[in-house]
């Protein structure tokens, strides 16, 4: 029997990372999880212990610790790094630029630098749409053109994914997320927001569960079929399962051969959109939501929130064709999955 590839996972106890944690395991790798515990909780671990049959590696710790990262490839030897560690709250990044400018990105060249060093040159990238900023056009192609970032975190992402391309001694899958939702189907993980959510799904689940009193819709007269925004929401599973088919594309022996040989159609950075390529409105959730549940979200629509696109969802052709990848979850399942984690958390 082969020995398993060492994957290091940082970030591994949040909401995506913990996720993929498990599919990385389902699929025959060792997930090495490294978290400040900045998001996330060390009840995460217990779970992933349960559901895993084992409790997987983890180190307490923050990527601009260079000499924690580097003791921890001399350890384990990783032969790739599943980089989720980040802050993601746009909001946040308005008020706290500097704190993400310093975690996104010196946290970014922190990492390379210590993989540089170690000689493991394999990245699987959480980028994000925000790098669209506002689209000209939708659904969104990977070739369509980066607008100005319209925060600080959409900025942190846009330079990552600049940073990345330069540094092409590292062969890297950028994955340009949609909006995670959902939770995994046992309930035992999940979306865990720190005090108020900035999210629609977790605020109204909140909401329902009667931790919230209502749902404030931000915005009603955007020129969409129902004057709300619309988003392309994918299940966390898809999500998760996506970065196991970029990690599995980055071991496969005719890329790898590509590679070496120079082969110019092989780019050292690949960047997928992972999305489900529908968009629902902010009204379809809700309604989609009440449907799938039979719960009834308390809600009114109020002013716009700054820094919201319009609409934004994902052609989904390329992440097809070449990763062999596509979401199978419905907004139904999104929905019942969010709602049985709310229960349970
Ligand atoms: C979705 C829609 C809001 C809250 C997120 C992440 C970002 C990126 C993409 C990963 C919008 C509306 C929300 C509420 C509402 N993910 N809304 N009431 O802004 O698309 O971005 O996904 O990189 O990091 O922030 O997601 O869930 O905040 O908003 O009406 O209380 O729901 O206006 O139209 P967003 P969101």
């Amino acid at each position: 029997m082969t020995a398993k590839r060492n994957i290091l996972v940082t970030g591994g106890l949040g909401f995506i990372g913990s996720h993929t944690v498990l599919c990385l395991n389902e699929a025959g790798y060792n997930p090495i999880i490294i978290d400040n515990l900045h998001n996330s909780k060390i009840e995460v671990l217990d779970a992933l212990e349960e559901l895993l049959g084992y409790r997987p590696v983890f180190v307490q710790g923050d990527v601009n610790d260079d000499a924690l990262i580097n003791g921890l490839f001399v350890t384990h030897r990783p032969e790739a790094v599943i980089h989720f560690a980040a802050h993601k709250a746009v909001g946040e990044s308005v008020d706290n630029p500097l704190m993400y400018y310093q975690n996104n990105v010196v946290g970014l060249i922190t990492l390379l630098a210590a993989m540089k060093a170690q000689d493991c040159s394999k990245m699987v990238f959480s980028s994000s749409c925000t790098v669209y900023g506002e689209p000209e056009t939708v659904p969104v192609k990977e070739s369509t053109p980066t607008r100005p970032a319209a925060s600080p975190y959409g900025a942190t992402k846009q330079m990552a994914e600049v940073i990345l391309k330069d540094n092409n001694w590292c062969e890297v899958q950028c994955l340009r997320y949609f909006n995670p939702v959902g939770a995994h189907p046992t309930a035992k993980i999940g979306e865990l927001p720190l005090g108020v959510p900035n999210n629609l799904i977790p605020y109204l689940t909140q909401t329902v569960a009667g931790i919230r009193e209502k749902l404030t819709v931000y915005g009603g007269d955007y020129h969409t079929a129902d004057g709300t925004c619309i988003r392309d929401y994918i299940h966390v599973m898809d999500l998760a399962e996506a970065h196991v088919a970029a990690i599995d594309r980055l071991f496969t022996s005719q890329r790898i051969q590509k590679v070496l040989e120079g082969d110019p159609s092989t780019d050292s950075f690949e960047v997928f959109n992972i999305g489900t390529g529908v968009g629902y409105s902010v009204l379809e959730v809700i309604n989609a939501f009440e449907k799938a549940t039979g719960e009834r979200v308390n809600y009114s629509v109020g002013n716009r929130r700054a820094g919201d696109v319009v609409a934004v969802w994902a052609d989904t052709e390329k992440v097809n064709q070449v990763l062999g990848w596509s979401a199978k979850r419905d907004l139904a399942t999104m929905m019942k999955d969010a709602w049985n984690w709310q229960k349970n958390c």
